[in-house]
């Protein structure tokens, strides 16, 4: 058993790595022994982050990284390539939503999305996860191995009433992405797949208010759930280390619920 979900040495790259779900890939892989870089846009955030998985002895280094800036992805994976000969897992998890998304209320009509913002967040949570999908799919091509995990959403798979449109359009872009990516690089070894978290708490993502959420908030999330809660980040920590592990070596081109049964839901 700890064979297969064996990380030591794993050489692993997860952008958005500063906070919320990111840091907790971090964390999770850094401590069963994956050589991990954590990689965000917040330098501040990053450093302190990193430096609390060093303090605890773990392999884990810093990378500042805005993943709407293509040259700058590509030297994150260089420099991690170059630095420990390879890269065997890359999660393209940095993402950010709207304020007005998680509204209680009913969430964003059409007539409220606003041009700049949407171009916003598809250019982080979309045209981002391609930059780092692309970079990686480089250095594992040539490799003949690799697994590239990409934070989506249960928002991506059905309409969510609690968040914005550019953020729902985003996540279920990057799905259909996971799918033509996992269909291309089938042949050389590389798996890809996509993780679609429900709502989780301890995030900083839509301006905090998932950091921690008003009781009107966790209500609101509460009716959408089956299991009638939001998560903690720990309990995104056994796919994860799946994902990145021998134990899903037959596992390409799907995408993950952690959602509490969201999509059972009528
Ligand atoms: N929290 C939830 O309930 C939830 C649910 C479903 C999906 N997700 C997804 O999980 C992922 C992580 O979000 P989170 O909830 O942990 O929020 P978070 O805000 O705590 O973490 C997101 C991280 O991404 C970083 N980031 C933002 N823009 C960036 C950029 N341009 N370049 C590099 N880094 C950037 C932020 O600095 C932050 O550290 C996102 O893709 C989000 O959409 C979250």
């Amino acid at each position: 058993m700890l064979r297969l979900f064996d990380v030591r040495g794993r050489r692993v790259i997860v952008t958005g790595a500063a906070s919320g779900l990111g840091f907790a890939m971090a964390e999770v892989l850094a401590e069963c022994g994956a050589r991990v870089t954590l990689a965000d846009i917040d330098e501040e955030r990053l450093a302190v982050s990193t430096g609390r998985l060093v303090d605890r002895g773990c392999d884990a280094r810093s990378f500042v990284v805005d993943v709407t800036d293509e040259s700058r992805v590509q030297a994150l994976f260089d420099d991690v390539a170059e630095a420990q000969g390879g890269v065997d897992v890359a999660f393209a998890n940095a993402g950010l939503a709207s304020v007005p998304g998680f509204r209680v209320d009913g969430g964003q009509t059409l007539d409220t999305v606003q041009r700049s913002d949407w171009d916003k967040v598809l250019g982080v949570n979309l045209t981002g996860v391609m930059h780092t999908m692309r970079s990686a799919a480089g250095i594992m091509r040539r490799q003949g191995a690799g697994r590239i995990v990409v934070t989506a959403s249960n928002a991506g798979l059905r309409p969510e009433p609690l968040v914005c449109y550019g953020y729902a359009a985003s996540k279920a872009a990057v799905i259909h992405l996971v799918r033509q990516a996992a269909l291309e690089l089938a042949h050389d070894g590389v798996l890809v797949n996509a993780i679609c978290p429900g709502p989780f708490y301890g995030t900083l993502i839509g301006g905090g208010v998932t950091e921690h959420p008003t009781e009107e908030l966790k209500e609101a999330w509460a009716t959408l759930i089956p299991l009638g809660r939001m998560a903690h980040p720990d309990e995104l920590k056994g796919l994860v280390v799946l994902l990145a592990s021998d134990a899903s070596s037959f596992m390409t081109g799907a995408a993950y619920l952690v959602d509490g049964g969201s999509l059972v839901q009528a």
